[in-house]
């Protein structure tokens, strides 16, 4: 066992697979004390089990370390509040969160129900949010601690998963609020978007050229849990990890601007815009139309 994360109480949300089960064995095995949290669900949500959750914390224990199973469902209000409050009562202080849980409904924006929009948004995006909530409050008291929230490259967009992007782009949002409103309060809030072999990426139909496992994105997280990370003044921050490779996204910024002279009408700034202000290529775009032609050619697709 290491030592980075000695001392500490770290919370772990989605923590009974994939990703989830990968930080937290490495926050115990650097030292956190951990709860376990994972709703037990299918990919798309449904079928709940508290075994899951449990199972983490009987391998964390095996090794050496010590851990609390909470299986509520992080989507609700009260969900949220237990994985803090389980932390306070059997832990004492609360010094990290990693909102991981997730789920996927797959469909195009046309044919997409309100049962397919809801219960992704909930977990992903309000579910961060309950944790956060109720972490900041301790945190805020605390002086201390470091919220971080899982977002994917997708939240540029996506073809078949609009709930799914527009998740996780407001999670990027949520994360950059956190860090300003907590800042004063020595509170770090960061996000994470990785590429990890797990059951849900399993579902990504085209071959993923940057692959990694749950274990390099555990090694991430565990950093952006530390003091090193907190000495560093790092918040903010969206970093993607994929296999060997990590990146640290751009913050949203104006590209260029034009100001008109009195009160702008459609005529004028059709004149003006498309030569002055003019518009940003969008990447994903230009990566599917390559990805289009290929298969058209016959090739398998790749993409990032
Ligand atoms: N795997 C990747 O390459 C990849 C890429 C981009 C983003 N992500 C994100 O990383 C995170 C982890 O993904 P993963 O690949 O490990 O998925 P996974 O399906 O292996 O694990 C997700 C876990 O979240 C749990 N969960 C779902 N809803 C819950 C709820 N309401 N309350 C509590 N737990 C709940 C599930 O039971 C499951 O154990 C997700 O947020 C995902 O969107 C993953």
């Amino acid at each position: 066992m290491g030592n980075f994360l000695a001392g500490k109480v770290v919370a772990v949300t989605g923590a009974g697979r994939g990703i989830g089960r990968a930080v937290a064995r490495a926050a115990a095995a650097e030292g956190a004390k951990v709860v376990v949290n994972d709703y037990g669900v299918s990919v798309d949500g449904a079928s709940p089990t508290s075994e899951v959750a449990e199972a983490v914390v009987k391998e964390i224990e095996a090794a050496g370390g010590e851990a609390v199973a909470v299986a509520d469902d992080i989507s609700t209000m009260a969900g949220g509040q237990r994985v803090v409050d389980v932390a306070l009562a059997s832990y004492g202080r609360l010094d990290g969160v990693v909102c991981v849980a997730g789920i996927l409904r797959e469909r195009m924006l046309f044919n997409m129900s309100e049962e397919e929009w809801d219960p992704v948004l909930a977990t992903h995006l309000k579910g961060t949010f309950t944790v956060f909530r109720a972490a900041s409050a301790v945190m805020r008291r605390q002086r201390s601690g470091t919220l971080i929230g899982f977002t994917s490259g997708n939240h540029q967009g996506s073809v078949s998963q609009a709930n799914y992007s527009a998740a996780k782009g407001g999670i990027i949002s949520l994360v950059r609020s956190a860090a300003l409103g907590l800042h004063k309060y020595g509170v770090t809030a960061n996000a994470v978007a990785p590429v990890a072999r797990t059951r849900m990426s399993a579902n990504v139909p085209t071959e993923l050229t940057e692959i990694g496992e749950p274990e390099d994105v555990a090694a991430l997280v565990t950093y952006l849990l530390s003091g090193s990370a907190a000495e560093q003044g790092i918040t903010g921050q969206v970093y993607t990890i994929a296999g060997p490779k990590i990146a640290v996204w751009a913050q949203p910024r104006e590209l260029r601007s034009v100001y008109g002279e009195g009160s702008w009408t459609p005529e004028r700034i059709a004149e003006v815009l498309p030569g002055s202000v003019g518009v940003d290529p969008m990447p994903m775009l230009s990566q599917l139309l390559a990805m289009e032609a290929a298969a058209r050619a016959g090739s398998r697709p790749n993409a990032q």
